[in-house]
């Protein structure tokens, strides 16, 4: 059971934000193999403004989808309200605050990770925010903009703030920003904010690439629950291999061949149905790496996808590699 809130999941886990994947297809990917939340990449505050936009198929979310939560960044706590109210109104079963992201174009406009050098805007935004909406709230966060102990103070300021108004729910990336994705998280800091707020939910996230991994991060750190991010691109199975090894129950047997075709194939359909057809192919490309981990032939089969043109032939190569229909 994971509490975030009115929101409660049967499950201590869930799909996490990643820009440019979690799409509605990644999205029901993950709900079918047994994620019990997934989540939109992270969207520009003022982005969600334009109705339009909450109509595309990133940031779109239907019914079939619940519950779903949506990503928000920004720095203005009267825009990030306000877009957290659109993003309720449009359908999200809850509201992520961003402030996390290390990617430099994101820094330079002081967003995101960003502001983690500046608790009180960071508290600032989260009490506007709750404010204005209904559904439960959390906030992502780094351990820090950097390794130095003022980063380390600012980090500490913001989440005892977020604690003592009863955040629904943290989940904190145990790396700084500056550290971008290099060397590993540092799951003693994660660890140290569940212990100091036992009555407040903890989600951890870091280097969960495996069911495994994932398992034994929830058993030795104490967090209520995990975010499953790189370890389920091209890897859906990944939830169900956490379903069955916290329920005490062996491994399930890898996916045949023929499995991983069926779903690289029903992944490709549904990304062509939501993108321009001449998009879809190099789009799927980032996908079509991940799952090509699997095969025996990797490599081969890697260079083929990889190199292959065209909506049609994507699907030939899947059929001849994994002998899927
Ligand atoms: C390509 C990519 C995109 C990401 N996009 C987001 C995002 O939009 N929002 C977010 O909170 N975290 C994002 N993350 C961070 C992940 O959610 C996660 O916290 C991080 O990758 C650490 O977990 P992992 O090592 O198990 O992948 C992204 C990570 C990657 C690699």
């Amino acid at each position: 059971m994971l509490r975030l809130g009115t929101l409660e999941l049967s499950k201590p886990y869930f799909q996490a934000s990643l820009s440019g994947y979690t799409d509605r297809a990644m999205r029901l990917l993950g709900k079918e193999f047994g994620a019990p939340l997934t989540f939109t990449g992270v969207m520009l505050d003022k982005m969600t403004l334009h109705p339009t936009v909450l109509k595309r198929p990133d940031f779109s979310a239907q019914e079939d989808e619940h519950p779903v939560g949506a990503q928000i960044m920004g720095s203005s706590a009267g825009l990030m309200s306000r877009a957290a109210k659109n993003l309720e109104a449009a359908g999200y079963d809850l509201i992520d605050l961003n402030f996390a992201c290390p990617a430099p174009k994101v820094l330079r406009r002081e967003r995101g990770g960003y502001l983690l050098n500046q608790p009180e805007l960071v508290l600032e935004i989260y009490r506007r925010v709750r404010e204005a909406v209904r559904c439960p709230v959390l906030m992502k966060l780094r351990i820090g903009v950097d390794g130095s102990e003022a980063a380390r103070e600012n980090f500490r300021r913001i989440y005892e703030g977020a604690c003592e108004e009863g955040i629904d729910a943290l989940v904190i990336h145990g790396r700084t920003v500056d550290q971008k994705y290099k060397g590993h998280a540092d799951w003693d800091m994660v660890a140290e904010v569940k212990r100091r707020y036992p009555r407040i939910t903890v989600i951890g996230s870091g280097d969960l690439m495996t069911a495994e991994a994932a398992v034994e991060r929830l058993r030795s750190s104490g967090v209520d629950g995990v975010a499953i991010a790189r370890g389920a691109i091209g890897n859906p199975w990944i939830f169900r291999e956490l379903d069955c090894l916290l329920r005490g129950r062996p491994k399930p047997e890898p996916p045949s061949v023929t499995e991983q075709g069926e779903v690289l194939l029903k992944h490709f359909n549904m990304v062509t149905q939501l993108y321009a057809r001449r998009k879809a192919f190099l789009y799927f490309r980032k996908f079509a790496v991940r799952y090509s981990r699997r095969h025996p032939h990797r490599k081969a089969v890697q260079l083929d996808l990889m190199t292959v043109k065209g909506e049609q032939a994507v699907r030939d190569k899947i059929r001849q590699w994994y002998g899927a229909d």
